[in-house]
């Protein structure tokens, strides 16, 4: 049992979980995943997060990766979820519906933490950011291996006046059925967008497009320096049961 936390990434599309033991960096149990209730309220995603842990039995810690800014477990900002979470302890709500001892961080950030340790940003030095492409853009900002929480690039405003996740993101493409070339030219746009603000070193390239990125790579612009996530869309659930850890 030692070593072993149940990962919880709570996204706003799925919600996926499985048992990762922390120092291997890797899920000892297969990864479930369930749609995220809608609307996303604080109720509906705590029983249904309750639901996903009660099938793999458990009853010992969960580290929580969470779509939202969060700052010792409270979260401050709803885009992909309903705005009653505004101002509540995720922790303490989702300790209350499971009986266990509960961390929460950024669902970017559990992602950039899992490879900064284990994965695609491991060694690496300087700026690294992470960013992972679902329903919204997460970053998950690295310096030196460092993290740096709650960067929020993907709600920053493109020159063409649109919210750059609202621009970018799997959710956009599915919506307005774009084609990978389309798709790959509005991402250049908001990684260019990114690089001119911040010059990382090297983008990690994660979430659920990870597992997309040979259906358009040839369309990326060649000034991004880019790698795919080693652990493509479980770096956020074994990150976010790796944040249990970091909170200690
Ligand atoms: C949220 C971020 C989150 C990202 C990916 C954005 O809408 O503002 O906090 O990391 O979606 O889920």
């Amino acid at each position: 049992m030692k070593n072993l936390v149940f990962g919880l990434d709570i996204g706003g599309t799925g919600i996926k979980g499985g048992i990762v033991n922390i120092k291997k960096g890797r899920l000892e149990t297969e990864r479930l995943k369930i749609l995220t209730p809608r609307p996303a309220t604080p109720e509906s995603i705590a029983r249904a997060a309750h639901e996903l842990i009660e099938k793999f039995e458990w009853t010992g810690p969960i580290g929580v990766g969470f779509p939202a800014i969060i700052k010792n477990n409270i979260c401050h900002t709803a885009t992909n979820i309903d705005e009653s979470w505004i101002g509540v302890d995720v922790a303490k709500l989702l300790k209350k519906q499971t009986g266990s001892p509960v961390q929460v961080v950024n669902d970017a950030d559990a992602a950039a933490l899992c490879e900064a340790r284990h994965g695609a940003a491991r060694n690496e030095r300087g700026l690294v950011m992470v960013v992972t492409i679902g329903t919204g853009i997460g970053c998950g900002v690295l310096y030196d291996g460092v993290l740096i929480p709650n960067c929020e690039l993907g709600v920053s405003y493109l020159k063409n006046g649109i919210m750059l996740e609202k621009y970018s993101s799997n959710a956009a493409r599915k919506l307005e059925q774009l084609g990978w070339e389309e798709y790959a030219d509005r991402l250049n746009t908001a990684l260019l967008y990114i690089d001119r603000l911040m010059s990382p070193d090297l983008f990690v390239i994660g979430g659920g497009m990870a597992k997309k990125l040979h259906l358009f790579s040839q369309y990326l612009d060649e000034r991004i320096n880019y790698v795919a996530a080693e652990f493509r869309n479980d770096a956020g659930t074994i990150g976010a049961a790796m944040a249990f850890e970091n909170s200690k």
